[in-house]
Formats: C-alpha cells, sequence, structure tokens
C-alpha cells in the first residue's frame, strides 16, 4: 500500500502508453481536439459521416431535429436494421467466420458463434416470433440469465422491428409486473433459471408469479431450458424455446425501421417511486454505441472484447450487444458470478480466452482488491491491453490496484462515465491519445458538451462543484420516457434551462478534467446499480407495520453505497429492544424490500426512529440522516429506537 500513497500523492498523470498510441484509432490528443473541434463547429457534417458508414435502406434527409426539443430527431427520415448493420453487414468480409459471441457458463461450459451462426440463430428466432404473433411496433420482455439466447432474443424482436424491454434476472416478481404492465408486453421471453454462485436463480417461477398477479398484455411466456429445471406450465400460455423455432426458417429479412423507430424500453430507477421506461430508438443510438465502441475501446479485428456488465443493465445493451457487434468484433459473454468457484474466475478466463479489452465496475475492482493479490497473480492475464470501468466514481487507490495488478502497467484505463438515458459513452479518455488521472473520467468525446454548473444554470469556476448538464442534444440520447413525455421533459430538461440534467455532480480541474462527485438527487448508487431511494421506501410503506421510511445511501468501501433506512412504525407495532422483537423486524422489512424490489435493493440497516426529522414545511430532512447513517458503522445494534427529533429542531434552519 506504501507504493500506491506515495503514487497518489504525486497526482499523478499517466501518458498513454506509446506503443498503444502507435496502433490506437486515435492516437494523439491533437487528433482528439480536432475531432471534438470539428463536432462542435460542423455537427451535422460530423455525424453524418460517421452515419455514413452503416447501411440505410432509405437515407435520412436531416441529421437532427430539434426543432420541438427536447424531443431530438435525429437521422431523420432514415431508414435502417441495427441487425442488418450488427450481423448481415458482417457478412459478405472476412468477419463472416469471425466469433461474434464467445460465451462460457457458470459451470464452465462453453459455447461460440461466429457472425454467420449468429445471424441464423438470430433469423430463426425472428421467425419464431413472428409465428407467436409479433409484428413490427409490438413490444416484448426478456428476462433470463447471461445466456447467448439473450442477446439473440434481443436481435430478433429488433430485427422484425418490434421493441424489447430486458428486465435484470435479480429483480423480483412484482419488479417484472410493474415494468410488463408499464410497456404492455406481448410476449415474454424466459428460462427455467439461469446459474449464479452455483445456485439455480429460478426465473420461469418469478415470471408466473408476476402472471399471476396480472399482466393482461401478455399472450405467451417463451423458455428456455437452462439449468433443466422442472416449472410450473401453462398449457396454451408457455412455450418452450426448442419448440418455438422447431421448423421455422433460418431465413428472415431485417425489417427498415424509421430511425426514430423504438429498438428498446429499459427500466431505471429514478427520483420517484416509479421506476422510468427510457426510450432509446433506431438510427442514433446505433450510431452513438458503435461510434463510442470504437473509439474508447479502439477496438481491433484481433480483440476479444469482454464487458462484465449484465445484459440487464443499459451497459449490457450498448457495449455487451449492439456497440461491439456494429463493430464486427468479439464479444465475450459470461453467465455467472465472479468469485465461483474461486475468486480468480474472471482472470482464469481471461487467461483462457486471451482476452485483450476487460470492462468492470469500481464496486468489483473493490472485491478483487479484497480477495487479494494472489488471485489474479496466479494467472497470465498478458493478453490484456485495454481495461475499463463504468457505473460509479472509481476511487484513486482501486483505479492504481486495477492498473497494477491487472494491467501490468501496461493497459490504459478508461473510466467512462455515462448513463442509461445517455445511451452510450459520454466522457472518458480515448486509451491512445488522453493522459489520464485515477479518478477522473477525463474529457468529452466528440460531439458531447458537458458543463458545470450551479443552479441558476451559469458555469461555476475550475475546481468548484456543482451540477453536471449536457449543453447539446446528441445522437445516442434517451427521446423520451415511456408513456410521460411531461416527466422526461421536467426531469431532464426544466431543472436548468436549455440542458439536459444528468443528476451528478461534478467539477471541472484547470485541464478540462471532469471528476463526477456522484448523484445530488435522490438516487443511490449501490455497486454500480442505480436505485431510487423513493422507491424503497415505497415498497417499506406498503409493509403492514410501517407508518413512514425514509432512504438514504452512506458511503461503504466495498459497495460505494450502502442502503440505510429510517423507518417509522405504526401505532401499536412498535418494537422493543430487549426481546429482540426490533431486530426480528428489522429482517422482516428487509426481505420484504428484496421481494418488492430484488435483492439488490435489501437494506443493509434499518433504523427504527419515533418521527423522521421534517423541516417545518414537511420536507424530510435528507440530509440530517444521511449524516446520521454516515457517522455510524454496521456494527453493534443498528435497530435502536432512535429520538432524532432533537436533532432535527438544531438543523432545521440549515436544511430549509
Ligand atoms: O452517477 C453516475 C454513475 O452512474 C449513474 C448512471 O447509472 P445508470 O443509468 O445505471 O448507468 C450506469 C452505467 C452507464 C450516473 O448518473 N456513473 C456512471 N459511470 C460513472 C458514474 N459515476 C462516476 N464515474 C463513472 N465513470
Amino acid at each position: 500500500m506504501a507504493n500506491i500513497t506515495s503514487i497518489l500523492k504525486e497526482d499523478r498523470r499517466f501518458e498513454p502508453p506509446r506503443a498503444f498510441a502507435e496502433r490506437a484509432h486515435v492516437g494523439d490528443l491533437a487528433a482528439y481536439h480536432a475531432a471534438y473541434r470539428e463536432s462542435l463547429e460542423a455537427p451535422d457534417e460530423f455525424w453524418g459521416r460517421i452515419a455514413n458508414a452503416f447501411r440505410w435502406t432509405k437515407p435520412w434527409t436531416e441529421v437532427l431535429d430539434w426543432s420541438a426539443a427536447p424531443f431530438a430527431r435525429w437521422f431523420v427520415g432514415g431508414e435502417t436494421n441495427i441487425t442488418d448493420n450488427c450481423l448481415d453487414r458482417h457478412l459478405a468480409t472476412a468477419r463472416r467466420d469471425k466469433i461474434a459471441i464467445l460465451w462460457e457458463g457458470e459451470p464452465g461450459d462453453v459455447r461460440v458463434f461466429t457472425y454467420a451462426e449468429l445471424h441464423r440463430e438470430v433469423c430463426r428466432f425472428a421467425n419464431a416470433l413472428t409465428r407467436l404473433g409479433i409484428t413490427k411496433g409490438d413490444t416484448i420482455v426478456l428476462y433470463m440469465p447471461m445466456v447467448p439466447e439473450l442477446a439473440i432474443a434481443m436481435l430478433a424482436a429488433a430485427r422484425i422491428g418490434a421493441t424489447h424491454s430486458v428486465i435484470f434476472g435479480g429483480f423480483s416478481a412484482t419488479a417484472v409486473r410493474d415494468r410488463v404492465n408499464d410497456c404492455g408486453a406481448k410476449i415474454i421471453v424466459t428460462a427455467d433459471g439461469g446459474y449464479r454462485r452455483g445456485q439455480v436463480v429460478p426465473l420461469k417461477a418469478a415470471v408466473d408469479e408476476a402472471l399471476l398477479a396480472g399482466c393482461p398484455t401478455v399472450e405467451r411466456v417463451v423458455v428456455l431450458s437452462r439449468t433443466k429445471t422442472e416449472t410450473a406450465w401453462v398449457t396454451g400460455r408457455d412455450v418452450h424455446w426448442a419448440d418455438a423455432v422447431a421448423g421455422v426458417s433460418t431465413d428472415c429479412a431485417p425489417v427498415a425501421v424509421d430511425s426514430e423507430h423504438p429498438l428498446f424500453v429499459l427500466y431505471t430507477s429514478g427520483t420517484t417511486g416509479k421506476p422510468k421506461g427510457v426510450v432509446h430508438t433506431t438510427g442514433g443510438y446505433m450510431v452513438g454505441t458503435a461510434y463510442t465502441s470504437k473509439l474508447v475501446f479502439d477496438l481491433r479485428d484481433d480483440d476479444v472484447y469482454w464487458c462484465m456488465a449484465d445484459i440487464g443493465w443499459v451497459t449490457g445493451h450498448s457495449y455487451v450487444v449492439y456497440g461491439p457487434l456494429a463493430n464486427g468484433a468479439t464479444t465475450f459473454m459470461y453467465e455467472g458470478a465472479p468469485n465461483f468457484p474461486e475468486p480468480d474466475r474472471f482472470w482464469k478466463m481471461i487467461a483462457k480466452h486471451r482476452v485483450s479489452i476487460f470492462y468492470t465496475a469500481p464496486t468489483a475492482i473493490r472485491a478483487f482488491m479484497r480477495w487479494g493479490d494472489a488471485w489474479p497473480s496466479q494467472h497470465d492475464l498478458s493478453s490484456l491491453r485495454l481495461l475499463g470501468t463504468v457505473g460509479e466514481p472509481i476511487n484513486p487507490e482501486a483505479w492504481i490496484w486495477y492498473r497494477q495488478k491487472i494491467g501490468g502497467e501496461r493497459c490504459p484505463i478508461v473510466d467512462t462515465w455515462w448513463q442509461t438515458e445517455t445511451g452510450a459513452i459520454m466522457i472518458s479518455p480515448l486509451p491512445g491519445a488522453t493522459p489520464t488521472k485515477p479518478g477522473s473520467a477525463t474529457l468529452p468525446l466528440p460531439g458531447i458538451v458537458p458543463e458545470v454548473v450551479d443552479k441558476d444554470g451559469h458555469a461555476v469556476p475550475d475546481g468548484s462543484g456543482g451540477f453536471l448538464v449536457i449543453r447539446r442534444p446528441w445522437p445516442s440520447m434517451l427521446r423520451t420516457i415511456h408513456g410521460d413525455p411531461e416527466r422526461y421533459q421536467k426531469q431532464y430538461w426544466s431543472q436548468i434551462a436549455g440542458a439536459y440534467f444528468t443528476g451528478d455532480g461534478a467539477r471541472c480541474d484547470a485541464d478540462g478534467y471532469f471528476w463526477i462527485m456522484g448523484r445530488i438527487d435522490d438516487v443511490i448508487n449501490v455497486a454500480g446499480h442505480r436505485l431510487g431511494t423513493m422507491e424503497i421506501e415505497s415498497a417499506l410503506v406498503a409493509h403492514p407495520a410501517v407508518a413512514e421510511a425514509a432512504v438514504v445511501g452512506r458511503p461503504d468501501e466495498l459497495k460505494g453505497q450502502g442502503i440505510v433506512a429510517f423507518v417509522t412504525l405504526c401505532a401499536g407495532r412498535s418494537v422493543s429492544q430487549s426481546n429482540g422483537a426490533a431486530q426480528k423486524m428489522a429482517d422482516e422489512l428487509k426481505s420484504h424490500v428484496a421481494k418488492e424490489i430484488g435483492a439488490i435493493a435489501r437494506p443493509d440497516e434499518i433504523r427504527f426512529t419515533d418521527a423522521l426529522p421534517k423541516t417545518r414545511s414537511g420536507k424530510i430532512m435528507r440530509r440530517l440522516l444521511g449524516d446520521i447513517a454516515a457517522n455510524r458503522g454496521t456494527t453493534g445494534d443498528t435497530t435502536t429506537l432512535e429520538d432524532l427529533s432533537v436533532l432535527a429542531k438544531l438543523r432545521e434552519q440549515d436544511e430549509e
């Protein structure tokens, strides 16, 4: 550690390694600046040229229509199909027999799909969907483990102009029901189960429970057999994946859709109790994810690229599936946990498959650090040439460890800042061009205009903290919130006039480098997973014993943030410390939240209080609660009934 501390003290910059820069798509800072300048001065030419590298069945007439801002239309009037660009386009080239998807299951099974094979499987499932009654404009939900069929199903939907909505396999039946009903899905594609840490995650059972609770739009459930687990079966509704594809043709012409045709809806947590369905469309998303994949990951034809995100999150959509495939890359997918059967599983797979680019989250890096250097050091990681991180601010210690122990001091690190809403990476080093500073996402990508502002929208001086906003529209931006355009407008484009409001705090240094400080709204980031505090509060108050709840994040060494819930119980339900009733109730409430949302939202700590501290106008004093939560460790009795009213009185003026 002494070594790491001294490096940090020097506030070091790391220049792109010369050997890397020499072969990179963008090989020096001047080239980056030139591209950035052009993207601002002549955005239509800039984006138009990038988009022209794709196949369009009908050319667009205008790059951007911003006349109905904040509702954007990109590549106006153009028609394309993203799977034509991710698959068919490569078939006439040497990439035809190149590996598109290389997959390893948690038990160790390996499957490989060349571009030609992936194309065939996508066509087959697209035809199966058609046979099940899906047509252009319909929505299908995918609730699956990390198996190749998940990517195949997404691409199959896109091929016939259906919109997909992937729900992360860790979400509960209640969460599935809410999302299915919000997007009005006609079909759910799921699996009997998936493997995680040696256990079977029962996905079909959760779908059955969701449907039992009421999902009136769902007509059919397609079930992939992954774990060979027995599941309940509803005849006429449920169909095995194998039967769905039996006898269908492997030819399926891509259906041309408008640039603005919705490709997917992905639910993410916001500042209310209800997750929002972020809508991404076709043309701009394709251009944005493909362009950023190529630049940030410096993708080359001989790379084996591994983004470890689950496809249930936006990172998996953009950087496991669409971005890499649009570039004709080999994308590696892994089904299970990083520490199964041992904490060196990732390093073993990197050595085995000769992975050259590895993209993960700071939480995972901190877990690897905790598990010890001996695990990676046993393996040959010399195939790696580039490392990436995403999802939360990375602490410089983790950054340096990643560089030394995984990257062998040889690999550049790209710390990529973006969001579900942005669709693609916004701020990141270009690995052959941008000097890096541990903890900073560095500079905006071409076409992206971020700024740190005060609450009136004025730029703050270098080094000062403020709100991170984006000044101009960009191709892969979200277009709306499904079914709630008003919320889209209000949430993202009204807080600072004329700018996209990210919800993040940041500062910009004298070199123009961005340092993301984390969320400034009621969203918390737990192990790189985004959760709304209101969402967890809604789950808590749905429990019959709970009168009121306030949820805050507190710093957590491993997960970035942990979840602390302050709870007031209903009259007559109060719990006493003496007989362990408080602990029992706390455990019950934690399980209740896990059932309502999913295990990722399970509070780390429940603290009972007689009343929640509020300002005179009735606002819960979250800052006070956050301070209280942060000052108390996880040890000791965490459920003590506390009297927050005195503190609240002391702090009231401060909050109002
Ligand atoms: O707070 C920022 C944090 O993650 C949020 C977006 O979460 P989500 O939509 O789930 O997408 C995660 C993957 C793109 C942001 O508002 N965040 C993401 N990347 C970084 C980050 N914070 C700091 N540094 C990053 N590189």
